[in-house]
């Protein structure tokens, strides 16, 4: 196997401020587009040819990766110009792959960060002769996710995009969005109009008897499909629990960036990024968030698993705790902003304006 296709386009989130929405593949995670780690790892389980189908902010993508030599890849980028759903995207650039029609594919969906065995996967697909084969992870909750029970040979037994009653919820094992397909396999999506691949590919291809693996393999996994996965994720990166070949520097509890300006008496635990141009000011406190480029902290602010947008700025004192700071917002001193809570780009929250306490 050595090409790859990856999907990375979707409906209506061109116009979304970019830190308070879906992360996009070109937010920096552990210092690079998060897009990188992907690349990465497919270039080092030996593809050497990488088709990115996009729908949207294709001009990004291009600028950043050109040809990707400086990955060892060869990229080639296609655009829908409207979005044709994974099926769909995955048809359309059938024409550019270069594998003969017995040959497998890697497909991978581009919001997942993970240590798939790719080798592994390829290898599973060969010995069982399957047609695609899908890895499959477990989670506790799988609603968010296509459900695939599997025989106990691995057969795919049914594929269930994200089940609405408690009836369909029949197994713990989801869709973890890496598949290979058999190259004729592609040839045989409908061309010209929209098409999911799990909700009418997969079940077709099922229902006349096509032979669907699946792989369960819990290495790390993690779809960073919201800002707060996305923290997570690019925390593990700098710590080591997520592999990639791209992460600049050592592992290890922060990841600061060239020129970045943290006071010496600052504390960066739990996989924090400091981004290029951000400053970090005395006393502060940041663990496992990521401070984006230019951003400002500013002194005694504490931060746990957060999201600064770049060139925001956190007051002083101010408590921050699973929040996402937009970019370019400004949040005053001794503010507490909890769970969840996202400050819209831009927007500007004066000094002392909210809390969880009623003693100050
Ligand atoms: N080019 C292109 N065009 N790409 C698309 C399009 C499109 O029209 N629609 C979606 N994609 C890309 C997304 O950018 C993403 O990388 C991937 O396909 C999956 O789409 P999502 O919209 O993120 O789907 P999801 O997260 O709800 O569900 C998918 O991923 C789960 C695992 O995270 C499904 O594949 C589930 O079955 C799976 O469990
Ligand atoms: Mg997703």
């Amino acid at each position: 196997m050595t090409e790859a296709i990856l999907l990375v386009g979707g409906k209506g989130t061109r116009l979304r401020p970019m830190t308070v929405h879906t992360p996009k593949p070109m937010v920096p995670a552990a210092g690079v587009p998060f897009l990188t780690h992907q690349l990465a790892r497919a270039r080092a389980a030996g593809v050497e040819h990488i088709v990115l189908a996009t729908s949207y902010l294709a001009e990004v993508f291009e600028p950043y990766f050109g040809d990707g030599s400086s990955l060892g890849l060869h990229i080639e980028y296609v655009t829908e110009r409207e979005p044709l759903g994974t099926g769909g995207a995955i048809r359309n650039v059938a024409s550019r792959l270069r594998s003969g029609p017995d040959e497998p594919v890697l497909i991978f969906n581009g919001d997942i960060l993970t240590g798939l065995d790719i080798p592994a996967l390829v290898d599973t697909h060969e010995t069982s002769g399957a047609d695609v084969s899908l890895h499959l992870t477990r989670v506790e909750d799988p609603r968010a996710f296509g459900l695939v029970p599997t025989d106990p040979t691995g057969r795919v037994t049914a594929f269930l995009e994200k089940p609405q009653t408690p009836e369909e919820i029949v197994t713990d094992q989801i869709n973890a969005g890496a598949y290979v397909f058999r190259r004729s396999v592609i040839d045989t999506i409908p061309t010209g109009r929209p098409v999911s691949v799990e909700r009418e590919t997969f079940p077709e291809l099922l229902a006349t008897g096509a032979h669907l693996q699946g792989m369960v393999d819990s290495t790390y996994w993690l779809d960073l499909g919201t800002p707060q996965a996305f923290v997570r994720g690019s925390a593990d990166l700098v710590l080591g629990r997520a592999p990639s070949p791209a992460v600049p520097g050592r592992r290890g509890d922060r990841l600061v960036l060239a020129g970045a300006t943290v006071a010496e008496d600052a504390k960066l635990t739990g996989g924090t990024v400091i981004g290029t141009g951000a400053t970090v000011a005395e006393g502060a406190r940041i663990d496992g968030s990521v401070v984006l480029d230019g951003a400002l902290v500013e002194a005694g602010a504490v931060v746990t698993d957060s999201l600064i947008g770049a060139g925001a700025r956190v007051g002083a004192r101010t408590v921050l705790h699973g929040a996402v700071i937009g970019d370019g917002a400004r949040v005053g001193a001794d503010n507490e902003l909890r769970d969840g809570v996202r400050v819209w780009c831009g927007a500007r929250l004066p000094d002392g304006a909210v809390r969880f306490s009623s003693d100050q």
